[in-house]
């Protein structure tokens, strides 16, 4: 057990939370997710996003809340089918929505770190083909170039695409996100549509602009090791999903290159180096073995003795650390764009906060630049596939009133924010 000692965190380090327009604003009509969820049969318990937590509407109370929780700043995600409806028509009643909520974020001194496409896809994109259609890249970057160009000097920070490689696995490989395809062959025709997309919105972004926003990745990471390491099947898989998840799109940006297993080296055009900026999404280790792909158990198997959230993920902050570690070799400034539990004890969700940012502080001090960590989530919100049945948010909501109800960690994380730094007395009360 680490011995816990006061820790303070960079100067202008940047603390809030993250969320998702499908999962929180409510009413994303129009794109292929809520299609999805009317089908039935999809949704645990048969759940639906609907109202989701009513942000659309509640904005303006819900960045008051952050800012009186301490929070510097906030990521969100713009829908980008209210932008784009129809193919080619620009919805101008929405972007003037996402500018009044940017403007919001400013004044209540909330720096933007803005999402563009964050899983959903519009109807009309779905229909001719999503990510398999050759022209998604251009697709994205003109959304991409449109809304930087509306929304200019009020987003600082662009995040293109949220969690490209959960695209390829859960919607093309695992099959549990629409369209449900368990497709080897499809899926890396998406990967490389993916790395091409984020490239050209890019570039889309950076042309839009003139006052040099900052435009990253936002990568789910999760630390893999194999099940039995004696195994060479598990070590073959614990391989093969490393070099997918983790290593592609770092390689690929920091190349230029279309890496193992989607290509085999070749020149990814226009990619090389399009990061200004390293999103992490840290939950869990993934222990691998070699039925994953088989037994569908994609988040692998946790050892038995393990904390688990109720995502059945394994609580294992020094996965944070080494993936920090990793990922200061390439020289973009990091920020942890997600991080959090689903769980009902709140003793739990502050212990798991207090022991990631004491990895990610041990990180930092090994010289891995890293700038901000926005919590994943600020209210309970519409978990995917899992429907309302996770709770990963600081803040519950009351049920039919939506009203707003900060938890233990709220107050512990304003506190944080706050002093910019942990104390020795707030491990020992949660950490032990
Ligand atoms: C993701 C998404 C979020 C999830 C969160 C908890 O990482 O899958 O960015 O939308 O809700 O990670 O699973």
């Amino acid at each position: 057990m680490a011995e816990y000692t006061d820790i303070r965190f960079p100067a202008g380090f940047y603390w809030g939370t993250a969320t998702s327009s499908h999962q929180v604003e409510g009413n994303c009509t129009k794109n292929d997710w809520w299609v999805w969820e009317q089908e039935g049969g999809h949704i645990r318990e048969g759940g639906v996003s609907g109202i989701a937590c009513d942000h659309y509407d509640r904005f303006e109370e819900d960045f008051a809340l952050a800012q009186g929780l301490g929070h510097n700043a906030h990521r969100l995600s713009i829908e980008w089918s209210r932008i784009e409806p129809e193919e080619g028509q620009w919805d101008m009643a929405e972007v003037d929505h996402y500018r009044r909520v940017v403007e919001s974020l400013h004044r209540h001194g909330l720096t933007p770190f803005v999402t563009l496409h964050h899983f959903t896809n519009p109807l009309w994109f779905r229909d001719r083909g999503g990510w398999l259609n050759p022209q998604a890249p251009d697709l994205l970057a003109r959304y991409a170039g449109f809304m930087a160009k509306e929304l200019g000097d009020l987003v600082p920070f662009w995040l293109p695409i949220n969690e490209p490689l959960v695209t390829v696995t859960a919607c093309y490989i695992a099959g549990y996100f629409p369209p449900q395809r368990k497709d080897m062959a499809e899926a890396m025709v998406v990967a490389k549509h993916i790395l091409l997309a984020h490239a050209k919105m890019y570039q889309a972004i950076k042309e839009a602009t003139t006052h040099r926003p900052q435009v990253g990745v936002v990568l789910s990471m999760s630390y893999f090791e194999p099940k039995n390491p004696d195994s060479p099947g598990d070590v073959a898989m614990c391989d093969a999903a490393e070099a997918l998840v983790n290593q592609y799109f770092l390689t690929g940006i920091d190349k230029g290159i279309f890496p193992p297993p989607v290509g085999q080296g070749e020149e990814a055009p226009g990619v090389k180096g399009t990061w200004d900026l390293i999103g992490l999404n840290y939950y869990s280790r993934t222990l691998v073995s070699a039925e994953m792909l088989t037994k569908g158990a994609y988040m692998g198997e946790p050892p038995p003795d393990a904390e688990l959230s109720l995502m059945g993920w394994e609580v294992y902050p020094e996965g944070i650390y080494h993936l920090l570690k990793r990922l200061a070799q390439y020289g973009p400034p990091i920020f942890i764009t997600e991080n959090g539990t689903s769980t009902q004890d709140e003793d739990a969700r502050c212990r798991y906060v207090l022991r990631h940012l004491w990895q990610t502080h041990r990180a930092i001090s090994e010289g891995a630049d890293v700038r901000g960590y926005l919590h994943w989530s600020l209210t309970d919100n519409f978990e995917w596939a899992e429907g309302w049945q996770q709770w990963f948010g600081m803040v519950s909501m009351e049920p039919g009133t939506l009203d707003r109800k900060p938890k233990p960690l709220a107050y512990l994380f304003r506190d944080i924010a706050r002093a910019n730094g942990v104390t020795a007395e707030q491990f020992g009360k949660y950490v032990g």
